[in-house]
Order: structure tokens, then sequence, then C-alpha cells
């Protein structure tokens, strides 16, 4: 088995928290990332993890359930998210626990795959307080339909010229009474016929008031007419589609900081700004320690492309109550020539610590024309499809990637000595759990939700439904699968719970 000669040490991080507004973004640099092959077992046989199993989701079965609408078709769903307030706590309404995903119709001819540039947003509810082994199977999760009319969303373009518009992740905060604000990204395509871009796609973040409803049979929203564009893309901080028509900028989480009183911030998914591919890869972003045998050098790693891979998690402060306006900061993370992709990121705090946690995939990690072997073992940056995590004393912080370094913190099975393919077709050798689930959504007591993609290699059932949710325990730089929850690690399909109740009559 051919091996690279041997590890880098991680970068060293201080955790030191920087304010808000000054400018520094912490890296996840290719030495951290490295960290992930180096705990890669190279004997894990082929379909087997290779992958240390405290940092890996449990195998879920492939006979899981399915979320259906009232009639017992199947709706597919995946990112998911709750009702939440300022502080990230999932509140229940009324007795009701109320979860947000993004939906597409799997009768409507197209597969799951190209579910994106259909997707909407939908919702669902469920009576809160029932303990998991009393509900169905799936969770008994009820389908209330779409959130929007149809079309709201295309109303911010000035280019109505659009093939769809789709709405993309997304968070829902539950404020005083009973009124939403919805923050989600709107994307134009422009396409013809062969479904090719003309135009490249323009994502926006967006913000929508709604006002939401329940009594003892079910729950309800009205509202959600007026967009508010919040952000687009500057060029400096955060990558246009005018710099790359593959940008990512999309899945805004708001949330207040206990040390910022009466201030709102968001994090969102960004690529580092420039022209794609004339932004080069600097020593910071390797990160290596000086002398480290193993060290790559910044020229080299530019030449062979993995420039071409900026990720960022940008941070953003609203400017008036209503959340409605809202100014970029500096990014938060850099995962230049490292990933292309940091999605969903998300704020979690505990014991003092802010847990930046955020997803990504195989399939973005850098590895650039030079180094384009099918051969994995020459990829360099490589990793599972999960949930990453970091840790730090502040929201902007030198933030210290949880678990040996690596930012690993709940990875699908996989074996990284065999190539990637596609959900519908594994690589050969792959393990048939390494898209297994994606879309990890860190909750409160580290409950962790995520949407069952596909199970099975080569005879792959396909998802579009609820994992089961599983148990992280996280503490300092550590987070590790808790195997005694659930069953094996396993705990209920969709288990999604509330961990605070809205007075349902707020004192006057
Ligand atoms: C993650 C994701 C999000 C995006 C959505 C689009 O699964 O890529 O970043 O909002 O899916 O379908």
């Amino acid at each position: 088995v051919l091996r690279l000669p041997g590890y880098p040490a991680p970068s060293i991080h201080s955790q030191r928290a920087y304010d808000p507004e000054e400018n520094f973004t912490a890296r996840w640099t290719r030495a951290d990332a490295l960290q992930l092959r180096a705990m890669s077992d190279p004997d894990a046989p082929a379909g087997e993890n290779s992958m240390p199993p405290e940092y890996s989701m449990p195998e879920i079965p492939q006979d899981f359930p399915i979320l259906t609408d009232p009639n017992g078709t199947q709706v597919w769903v995946w990112d998911t998210w709750t009702l939440t307030d300022a502080a990230a706590d999932q509140i229940s309404f009324k007795g009701w626990e109320v979860i947000f995903s993004l939906t597409a119709d799997p009768n409507a001819g197209y597969t799951f795959d190209a579910r994106h540039t259909h997707a909407r947003l939908g919702f669902f509810y469920r009576k809160a307080g029932v303990p998991a082994d009393e509900r169905p199977a799936n969770g008994g999760w009820i389908y209330g339909g779409h959130v929007f009319q149809d079309g709201a969303a295309g109303a911010i373009f000035e280019d109505q010229t659009f093939t769809t518009v789709t709405e993309w992740s997304g968070s829902t905060r539950l404020m005083e009474g009973n009124k939403l604000r919805l923050f989600y990204t709107a994307v134009a395509f422009y396409r013809n016929a062969n479904d090719e871009d003309i135009k490249p796609a323009d994502p926006r973040i967006v913000q929508t008031e709604g006002r939401l409803f329940a009594d003892e049979n079910g729950v309800w929203m009205t509202g959600f007419r007026d967009q508010h564009q919040l952000l687009v893309p500057d060029g400096t901080y955060y990558q246009t589609k005018e710099q790359n028509p593959f940008v990512n900028f999309r899945d805004p989480f708001t949330f207040e900081d206990p040390a910022h009183p009466g201030k709102t911030f968001m994090v969102f998914e960004g690529n580092t700004g420039g022209q794609r591919g004339a932004v080069t890869c600097t020593a910071a972003d390797l990160g290596y320690r000086e002398g480290d045998p193993y060290a790559e050098d910044p020229e080299t790693v530019t030449a062979n492309g993995a420039n071409f891979q900026m990720a960022n998690v940008g941070l953003a402060v609203a400017e008036n109550k209503a959340l409605t306006q809202w100014r970029f900061l500096p990014p938060i993370l850099s995962g230049n020539c490292v990933n292309d992709q940091t999605e969903r990121p998300q704020i979690y705090l505990q014991n003092g610590k802010y847990y930046l946690f955020t997803i990504s995939h195989r399939s973005t990690f850098a590895r650039g024309p030079g180094v384009d072997s099918a051969d994995p073992r020459f990829w360099y940056m490589d990793g599972p499809d999960g949930v990453y995590g970091f840790v730090g004393n502040g929201i902007r912080s030198d933030f210290q990637p949880l678990n040996e370094g690596s930012g690993l913190a709940l990875g699908n099975p996989t074996n990284l000595a065999f190539g990637v393919g596609t959900s519908a077709m594994p690589a050969e050798g792959q393990s048939p759990h390494t898209f297994q689930a994606y879309s990890h959504y860190v909750m409160p007591n580290g409950l962790v939700e995520s949407f069952i993609d596909a199970i099975g290699n080569p005879d792959v059932r396909r998802g579009g439904t609820l994992a089961p949710t599983v148990h992280l325990s996280i503490a300092g730089t550590s987070a590790v699968v808790d195997r005694s929850y659930g069953d094996g690690g396993l705990g209920a399909y969709g288990d999604i719970p509330a961990n605070e109740a809205q007075p349902v009559d707020p004192a006057p």
C-alpha cells in the first residue's frame, strides 16, 4: 500500500478571541486537514470505514422509514432546521414542534440529485414532549406544505428572465408573540433547454416575516409576502458570481452573542473574495510549523490548482431591530486551498466556549488539476462527508479544529483509500455508508440531526428523508459519538426535539 511518507503537525491555534469587527480570519489549514488522512487506517478493507469510529456516524440501516404527506406520498426532504430563539434554543409553540426543510416532489419527473433547482421551503409539525419510542418510526412529522406562495422568492431579482428560483437554507427565528423571521437563500437560475447556465446562478440572502398559528389540530403559517434582500457578495471578503460562476453564498444562521448584548449576528457560507483562480495559496493557508519536514510550499500548491477551493464562513451584523439591514464583517474562518464549501455554518455555545460547526463534502476538498489522479492516495486534501467543528473563545477567534487538530466532528463511514463516486453510484471499494447522511445540524445538548442521502454500494437506496439523530459528547477540543445513545449510537429517525417551550400566554 502506498502511503504518504509522513504527516505534518497540525497548525498552532490559540483560540484567542478578537472583536467581531476586527479583521482576523481563522484558518482551517492544509496542515490541519492532513490530520484527516493521518487518522485514516490505510489497511481498512474495501467497503469498510477507514476513519476512527469515535468520529464516524454509526451505520444507518438500508431499510429506513420515510417522511410522507398526509396521503402517504413521499415528500423529499434534505436540509432541516427548527424554530430557534436568539440563543439557538429550539422552541415548541403551543404544544407543537415545528421544523423547516428544503423539500421537493419525488413524482415530478426529476431525480433526487436534480433537487437543488426545485427546492421549496416546506414545514412539518408534531406534538411536543412525546418520548421518541412512542412516536411512529419516521418521527411522526405531519407535512404542512410549502411555506411560501409559489413565486414569492423571485420578487427580489432585477433580472426576471430566470428559468427557476429556488429556496435554499435557512434558519427561522421565533420572535415575540407568533412572529417569524425566516432567513433563507434565494437563488435565481438562468438556464437553456439543456439545463446549462446561460448566466451564472444568482444567490442572495433574504429575510421574510410571517406569523405562526396553532390549535389542537395542527400548525399553520401566514405572511412571507415581502422579501427583504439582506446580502449579496461584496467581491472583497465574499466572492461574487462575476468572480466565480460557481460561487457558494448561502445558508444564513442568526444568533445573539452573550459577549455583545443587543447585537444580532449571522454566519453563512461564502467563498474568499477575488477572481476564481487568481488568488494564490499563502504560507498561512498551508499553516505548517517552522521546520516541519512534511511542509509543502505555497507556490507548488497554487500551481497544482488548490487555489480553486476557497471556502469561508462569513459573518455579518444586523443594523436594525427588524433584522432587514445587515453589514458584512470579515469572514471568521477560511478553508483556502483546503476545501471549497463550508456549508450551513452555526455557532454553538457550551461552557463559555464558541463552537463553529459547518458541513462539508469529500468531493469539494482541494485537489487541483496537478494532482488530479484517480488514485485518492495522491489527493493530499481528503476527508469524509460530514460536519466539521472548530472551537474558540469568541465568535471571532483563532479557532482550533476539533479532534486531533483535524476539524472532523462527525463523518460518514468512508474509506479514504478508495475513490468517491457519486451518491447514485459510490466508487468501487467505497463504504456503502459514505453518502448515508448530510447536512448535519448540531442541536442543543449535542444532538445531531441530518438527512439520508444514499445507502448501499453498489445497490443504492436513495433517501430524501430524515436520518436517525445521534449524540455527540462535546468537551474542550473534542467531539465524539456517544454509542450508548439510542441503538448503538443511532437514536430515533427525525428526532428533532424542542428543548424549550414558548410561554403560551406571555405575561403582559
Ligand atoms: C447543503 C446545501 C446547502 C444549500 C442546499 C441546496 O445540503 O448544499 O448549502 O442551501 O443544500 O439544496
